[in-house]
């Protein structure tokens, strides 16, 4: 048992600690973090301790706020004004929460509770998902870079690759099978419409990023925290950034998500009805910086399971094809910041770099 040999490493020295066995075991026990927590863990285990003391800073009591828009707004004649918003909240923040989007409230509240009958049903079935093989289009894991990340996270995913190709139903969880197919539909359409917003905020025809495949791939990620007895001690989520064009998270009422702004720590409160919008590094670099892709994380908490469905918006099935500042937003001015780079070259460089430390675009950079 994991949680056995976790105790009994504690008692000895540490140069005994075999994290790599520690790991391991818990890999193989395919059934997560919920897994140890259906056990009675009151102490978490070894391998989860942070190894960096990144979420000693707390978040501060600033008065900044993500920026809420209203996408109400798009079909009047307030448009102007919206897209304005929306290109300032994405060079200064790289984030924003938005309302009246058209996705009913319903369907968002019964995919969080799809995606929390995934991970509370019968261990064994479960189990049956559990796999680190990315190319499945259905997967259940606990970590995905498990064993090269420097800390290991109080989280477990369940994954649905849902576009171009989305897998067969029969394939799909029988648990939350209809939501999912429903809200993989809604999303898509958002994300082409919110890539309509983005290119026009810069100042380009509204097709432009859907022309060059931004939103051609979608993955699903059905993000489960559980609440975990020792919260000082592990992250949810630890500092990062997202390796795609655009990410649509949707989070429960729980909180915890944090954006790094102006070197502070900034609660994403939760807004019931709201989905929240971040650029991921890709959009960083083919908007040459006009739209950044900043670091965020998720606080491990006593109360929970916290339940987020974040949805990443990417090319789709060619690794090689190559992204570079878009031609219409460099200048004599602006010159361009990043090399033309291989999507493939930039994703072996995220993984490798783990999750901690700096930008994964720096080698790209001019
Ligand atoms: C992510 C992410 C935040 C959350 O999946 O990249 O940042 O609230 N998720 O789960
Ligand atoms: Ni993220």
């Amino acid at each position: 048992m994991v949680i056995e040999n976790s105790n009994q490493f504690e008692k000895i020295d540490d140069s005994a600690y075999d994290r790599k066995a520690e790991l391991k075991e818990f890999d193989d026990s395919k059934a997560g973090v919920q897994g140890l927590v259906e056990c009675g863990v009151t102490k978490i285990p070894r391998m989860f301790h942070s190894v960096n003391l990144d979420f000693e800073t707390s978040a501060t009591d600033s008065n900044l706020r993500v920026p809420i828009i209203d996408l109400k707004d798009r079909n009047s004649n307030l448009h102007a004004e919206l897209i304005q918003k929306i290109r300032s909240a994405c060079h200064e923040w790289g984030f924003f929460q938005v309302i009246n989007h058209g996705i009913p409230i319903s369907v968002l509240d019964e995919m969080i509770d799809g995606i929390r009958r995934f991970h509370e049903q019968d261990t064994e079935i479960r189990k049956g998902f559990y796999s680190r093989d990315v190319k499945k289009k259905v997967l259940y894991y606990s970590n995905l870079s498990l064993y090269s990340d420097q800390s290991t996270n109080w989280r477990d995913t369940f994954v649905l690759a849902a576009a171009p190709v989305p897998p067969k139903p029969e394939e799909l969880p029988s648990v939350c099978r209809d939501i999912l197919i429903e809200y993989s539909k809604k999303i898509r359409d958002l994300g082409f419409t919110i890539f309509e917003l983005l290119s026009e905020a810069l100042g380009l025809d509204a097709s432009y990023l859907k022309e060059l495949n931004c939103g051609e791939g979608l993955f699903i990620l059905g993000h489960y925290y559980p609440a975990c007895p020792q919260p000082e001690l592990t992250m949810g989520t630890s500092k990062h950034t997202d390796s795609n064009f655009m990410t649509l998270l949707l989070q429960d009422q729980l909180g915890g998500l944090q954006v790094l702004h102006q070197n502070q720590w900034i609660n994403v409160p939760p807004v019931h009805g709201a989905l929240v919008v971040n650029m991921g590094d890709l959009l960083q670099l083919i908007t040459n910086e006009r739209f950044v892709s900043v670091y965020h994380r998720v606080l491990s908490k006593k109360t929970g399971p916290r339940i987020s469905v974040a949805s990443f918006f990417v090319n789709s099935s060619d690794p090689s094809k190559v992204y570079g500042p878009i031609k219409e937003l460099v200048s004599e001015e602006n010159p361009a910041i990043y090399r033309d780079t291989a999507i493939k070259d930039y994703l072996a460089h995220y993984y490798a770099k783990g999750l901690d430390g700096n930008s994964s675009l720096d080698p790209f950079r001019f």
